[in-house]
């Protein structure tokens, strides 16, 4: 990675860290485990990504950086909400995330699938309160792309599609789908949302879209590599679990090598979508980079 990304990215997942911390309280009386988890899914983790793409675009629209952090927070909300769900003993059954035990073993199954309701919940609950943005079409709109990034159209109809093809061999296409929604719908709405927040035109918008489309089959293609290669050390996860549970995926199908080629030419490709904002999407850019070259 290079030093001026690391030093933004490290930079920005502070700030998005202490901003989580204030919107999600300790909780008092008989609900306190549901904070508690929520605070644990949420809290000391994760590479901040997605929360990195809405502060990034959204100086690419010089919007105010307190309303870009609110739907950072958001989006890594319903992020943190899809990885305490897809690691309960019904989908992937992972023990670990983020270096430690995942919510269900730190708490219990049934507390695990409240914080990550109420996680989903709160994402929205953010969204929509005026503070966000003063334009309340803009608030409908943020609300309606996250609705439709996180519902059956886009995340949950991914990981839906996921445990149906354990075991399964899909076509290329049928991967690439799949992954689109899973792991593609929620980056696209983190890319989006500098857009929306600044109230760029529709071509602009769209460009950024087409950005977030390379990037997150890239990004998907570079979990899956990790899943393959990575250590659980390195990676804060449990690894070889997709062969395990034969889980459809770019390199179950493609083999590792051509998975790789294929993730550089997508990072490529994203990066080239950003060749209008000059010098100001110089981290975007790096982001597509480093994505396929991390090493979790
Ligand atoms: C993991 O996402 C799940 C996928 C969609 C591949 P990240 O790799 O962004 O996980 P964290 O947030 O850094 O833990
Ligand atoms: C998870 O994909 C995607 C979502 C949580 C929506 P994976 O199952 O590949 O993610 P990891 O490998 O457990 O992080
Ligand atoms: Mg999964
Ligand atoms: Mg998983
Ligand atoms: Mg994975």
């Amino acid at each position: 990675m290079s030093a001026a990304l690391s030093e933004a990215l490290a930079a920005s997942a502070a700030k998005v860290e202490a901003a989580l911390d204030a919107f999600l309280p300790e909780g008092e009386g008989l609900e306190a485990g549901l904070h508690a988890a929520m605070r644990y899914a949420c809290l000391g983790g994760g590479k901040r990504m997605r929360p990195f793409l809405v502060l990034e675009t959204a100086k690419l629209f010089s919007v105010d950086e307190a309303c870009a952090m609110r739907v950072a927070c958001a989006i890594e909300m319903v992020h943190c909400y899809s990885l305490v769900h897809d690691d309960l003993p019904a989908m992937d059954d992972d023990d670990l995330r983020r270096g430690r035990p995942t919510v269900h073993k730190a708490f219990d199954e049934a507390t695990a699938i409240l914080a990550g309701d109420a996680l989903l919940t709160k994402a929205f609950e953010i969204l929509a309160h005026p503070l966000t943005h003063a334009d309340p079409l803009v608030r409908a709109e943020l609300v309606l792309a996250l609705a439709l990034a996180s519902g059956a159209e886009g995340m949950c109809g991914g990981q839906q599609i996921d445990l149906a093809a354990e075991g399964e061999t899909l076509d290329i296409g049928q991967i690439t789908r799949l992954q689109r929604l899973k792991t593609g719908a929620l980056i696209g709405f983190a890319a989006q949302s500098g857009a929306i927040l600044g109230k760029a035109p529709a071509h602009i918008r769209h460009t950024l879209v087409a950005f977030a489309h390379d990037l997150g089959l890239a990004f998907q293609m570079a979990d899956d590599l990790i899943d393959v290669e990575g250590s659980a050390s390195v990676a804060g996860k449990a690894t070889g679990k997709d062969a395990a549970r034969g889980k459809a995926t770019f390199v179950s199908i493609l083999g590792p090598e051509r998975a790789r080629a294929q993730a550089e030419l997508l990072a490529a490709q994203a990066a080239r979508h950003l060749d209008l904002f000059d010098a100001k999407a110089a981290h975007l850019r790096a982001l597509a980079q480093w994505t396929v070259a991390r090493g979790a």
